[in-house]
């Protein structure tokens, strides 16, 4: 049998409301056309992100209901701390609300002002809290992501000659610790490949400079190097995963995405004295060691997800539905991020809408367009998000873990289809309100004159 089905049944279902085009117009207008400033209960398919809007399992459920509250020392933890162990192998583990919480304790205790931390490409909230302790956040994609046409099988990795350039000409002394995002979600969700992280471990070996994982997606990415990459092919994802993780010093992890759970992640280190000094930090910011700003069902939560994760049917379903509705796109000739990523399809909305210049948002056009039109939320990575700084003018379709069914992704090939074929009405966008920073969330637009 060749169909890949949905490896789960559904037990519990939430309703989907149909709105007209006119009304979501009307939405449209009240929230300046940001797609973040609208109403939930109004969009139809939400591909906004694929962090914390997993559906969870009846067994993630059941745990819930077993969640230990205690203050100090819950049995969640405990049950967490077993599962995290045996995945990871790191010495310390500390749980934290989400991925960001994670990162800003360990910048705050590894970085200083003037030092430099490369990633093969930070995610934005990874390089906002290493650039608020007054380090520098430097992204060393390897040079084939710059061309979003390019098929590569690991077009993830870091440019492992460029780190080696930058430790030459920065000195190690000035570089706190190299990350590694498995995924690489900001260079279009594509994976990083074990020969990659062994080499990037190799160079920080060399030069004594602590090595971390991003490790948001995780599973994803050892999905990819079982299927992709020599030698990998009859392992089980779940030592795959212990491999990447063996070769790290540590690692943040936001459960919002490769744990199936709403909320939560955790930060991982196997140096003594740094684990010593973010306890103490979590303790002042997030809470007690043992939830680390979590309640003790959501560290349930965590435990369980982080094992279903793993099973080779649902890695399987996960990369070949985001192919899907990749590929329906793509052969029919909508430009996008090649090849699909894990947790996303990523449209290059620049090709796409070549009349609309990068100062007029071709990306947030595209959005706005594919909301008015069928009532899909998706999210702008370009021009908007990064300012001059955006190397590519991109629209993010996220998909939600267990939560969508093939047809649901059936409407959304269609309307991308139907707003593709005529997209030379589609006009740019002008912004006409902004704050000062991570102006995506708020700015407000009209339609460019
Ligand atoms: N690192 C990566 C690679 C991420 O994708 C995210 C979040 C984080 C860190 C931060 O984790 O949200 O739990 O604080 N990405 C979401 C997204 C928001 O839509 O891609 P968090």
């Amino acid at each position: 049998m060749n169909t890949i089905i949905e490896p789960f049944r559904i037990k519990s279902v939430e309703p989907l409301r149909h709105t007209t085009p006119e009304e979501r117009q009307g939405y449209l207008e009240q929230a300046g056309y940001n797609l973040f400033l609208i109403e939930a209960r109004h969009i139809l398919i939400d591909l906004l992100t694929d962090s914390g809007t997993n559906a969870m399992s009846t067994a993630q459920w059941a745990a819930i209901m077993r969640g230990d509250e205690s203050y100090a020392g819950s049995e969640s933890f405990f049950r967490l701390k077993r599962v995290a162990d045996e995945l990871t192998g790191f010495r310390h583990m500390v749980p934290t609300h989400q991925g960001r919480a994670a990162e800003r304790i360990l910048f705050t205790v590894m970085c200083k002002p003037g030092q430099v931390v490369p990633s093969n490409t930070h995610f934005d909230t990874t390089r906002a809290n290493i650039e608020f302790t007054g380090a520098r956040a430097v992204d060393l994609p390897i040079p084939e992501a710059a061309d979003t046409q390019a098929h590569v099988d690991f077009k993830g990795n870091m440019d492992v000659a460029a780190l080696e350039s930058l430790v030459a000409s920065e000195g190690a002394a000035r570089i706190p610790l190299v990350m590694l995002t498995v995924t690489n979600n900001s260079g279009g969700g594509q994976p990083v490949s074990m020969a990659n992280i062994e080499a990037v471990k190799r160079v920080c070996a060399q030069h004594g400079i602590p090595f971390y994982l991003d490790a948001c997606r995780f599973a994803e990415n050892a999905w990819f190097i079982r299927e992709r990459e020599p030698g990998y092919a009859d392992w089980t994802p779940k030592r795959i995963a212990q491999k990447m993780f063996s070769l790290a010093d540590g690692c943040t992890f936001s459960a919002k995405k490769d744990a199936f759970a709403n909320i939560g992640g955790f930060l991982c280190s196997n140096d003594d004295r740094v684990a010593q000094q973010e306890t103490n930090l979590l303790i002042l910011t997030e809470g007690f060691p043992t939830y680390g700003g979590l309640a003790g069902r959501d560290l349930e939560a965590i435990a369980v997800g982080l094992e279903e994760i793993l099973e080779p049917d649902y890695l399987r379903y996960r990369i070949v539905s985001t192919g899907y509705l990749g590929r329906h796109i793509a052969d029919r000739g909508v430009p996008i991020v090649e090849p699909p990523g894990g947790h996303a399809i990523y449209i290059d909305a620049a090709r796409m809408l070549p009349h609309i210049p990068p100062r007029q948002f071709p990306g947030q056009a595209l959005a706005v367009e594919l909301y008015r039109h069928a009532g899909i939320r998706s999210v702008e990575i370009g021009s908007v998000m990064f300012g001059d700084a955006a190397r590519h003018e991109l629209l993010r379709l996220a998909i939600p873990r267990r939560v969508y069914t093939q047809s649901h992704i059936d409407y959304v090939v269609e309307a991308i289809l139907e707003v593709n074929a005529r997209k030379q009405q589609i006009c740019g966008m002008e912004i006409v309100e902004e704050p000062p920073f991570l102006r995506h969330f708020s700015a407000r637009f009209r339609p460019h004159p």
